[in-house]
């Protein structure tokens, strides 16, 4: 580390707010070739993960009162974020495409959060036509699109769908990108790609907070980025999680027939297996046993809101494939059937 500091003297000032040049238009290049999303380098603001992302427009974009439009069920820590400027959730479903963007056209908010390229938890994909919509409910209300491309890298069975940010005519888009599924969650690195007209308030709001992202793993990321690195490795992993969603599959066509029903495989890195005829009261049970037995797994229940009547009736497992090989999914499909039995025999569930 001190001689990587020593080797360059520019290291022993601060650099830019918004991330190092040499890593934003590495970026990018990147984010052309890949997603189609075509931005000026100073459009790019280099943060710690999404969750600064959304921690910086939440700050930004929502004031105390204000209403935001939240997917249900939705990635909870970015409710909370927004919630924590004083605004309110307005929770609106999801069916297998997405969020259903015709509720959303009665609502009147300031923003809305989504995941279009993979819903987060259930997977859908947004079609088109209703990014359309919401591009267009976004400039009737005046209101910002945080658009969470969080997984986007990994597509099995979709056609790839442009982003929000690409189709969009009125600069009310804020993508947020994340090396968390391609490298790792631990470094901490994420980047918007912010409207024109915000450019200086994003960066002061990023000065603000922490000065900028540390400038090592920038340089390093856009090291990869430019020898190409990057791009080999999302394809080998994309490869590897494509055989990884596969064995998942099998095995829990295998454990469990048709009592399982699985949602939200066609992307991303995780799906979610409902569990038929195992009643929702059963889902805390079923992952503390299984957790029991070393399968981490978790509920979807958290994921909706609490408030509204839309609710699972069945068991719901959010189940990630991406850090295990063929044989630990194998193990770990066999230890749920196991606890799923132990509960049924408790619960006397009734086939
Ligand atoms: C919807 C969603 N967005 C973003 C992320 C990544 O967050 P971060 O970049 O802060 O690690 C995740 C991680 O699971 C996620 O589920």
């Amino acid at each position: 580390m001190v001689a990587a500091i020593s080797r360059k003297p520019v290291h022993l000032a601060y650099d830019d707010p918004c991330g190092s040049l040499r890593l934003r238009r590495a970026l990018q290049g990147y984010l052309w070739r890949s997603r189609s999303v075509r931005c000026h380098v100073d459009q790019i603001v280099v943060v710690n993960g999404s969750q600064q992302g959304l921690d910086i427009c939440s700050r930004l974009l929502l004031d105390a009162g204000d209403r935001f439009v939240m997917e249900d069920p939705g990635y909870q820590i970015a409710k909370v974020v927004f919630a924590a400027t004083g605004a309110i959730a307005v929770p609106v479903p999801v069916d297998a495409d997405g969020l259903d963007t015709k509720r959303v056209a009665k609502i009147e908010a300031r923003l809305a959060y989504v995941t279009p390229s993979h819903q987060y938890p259930l997977g859908g994909v947004l079609p088109v036509a209703r990014r359309y919509e919401l591009l267009a409910w976004a400039r009737k209300h005046d209101a910002w699109l945080i658009e969470d491309d969080y997984d986007s890298e990994y597509r099995y069975d979709t056609k790839p769908v442009p982003p929000l940010q690409t189709l969009q005519d009125s600069g009310r888009v804020v993508y947020l990108g994340t090396v968390s599924k391609t490298l790792s969650p631990t470094l901490r690195v994420g980047y918007l790609v912010v409207p024109a007209g915000l450019q200086s308030a994003f960066a002061a709001a990023k000065q603000v907070m922490d000065r900028h992202t540390p400038l090592l793993e920038q340089e390093a990321l856009a090291a990869m980025l430019e020898s190409g690195t990057y791009e080999g490795h999302v394809r080998r992993a994309r490869r590897r999680n494509a055989e990884r969603r596969e064995s998942l599959l099998q095995a829990l066509h295998r454990r469990f027939g048709d009592r399982v029903r699985v949602e939200g495989a066609a992307a991303g890195l995780h799906l979610v297996a409902w569990f038929e005829g195992l009643p929702i009261a059963a889902e805390d049970d079923l992952v503390r046993t299984a957790r029991s037995k070393g399968v981490g797994v978790y509920p979807i229940s958290p994921l909706f809101d609490q408030r509204t009547a839309v609710r699972p009736d069945v068991v719901g497992l959010v189940m990630g494939y991406s850090a295990l090989d063929a044989k630990q999914i194998e193990k770990g499909c066999k230890l749920l059937a196991d606890a799923v039995e132990q509960i049924d025999r408790l619960a006397n569930w009734t086939r």
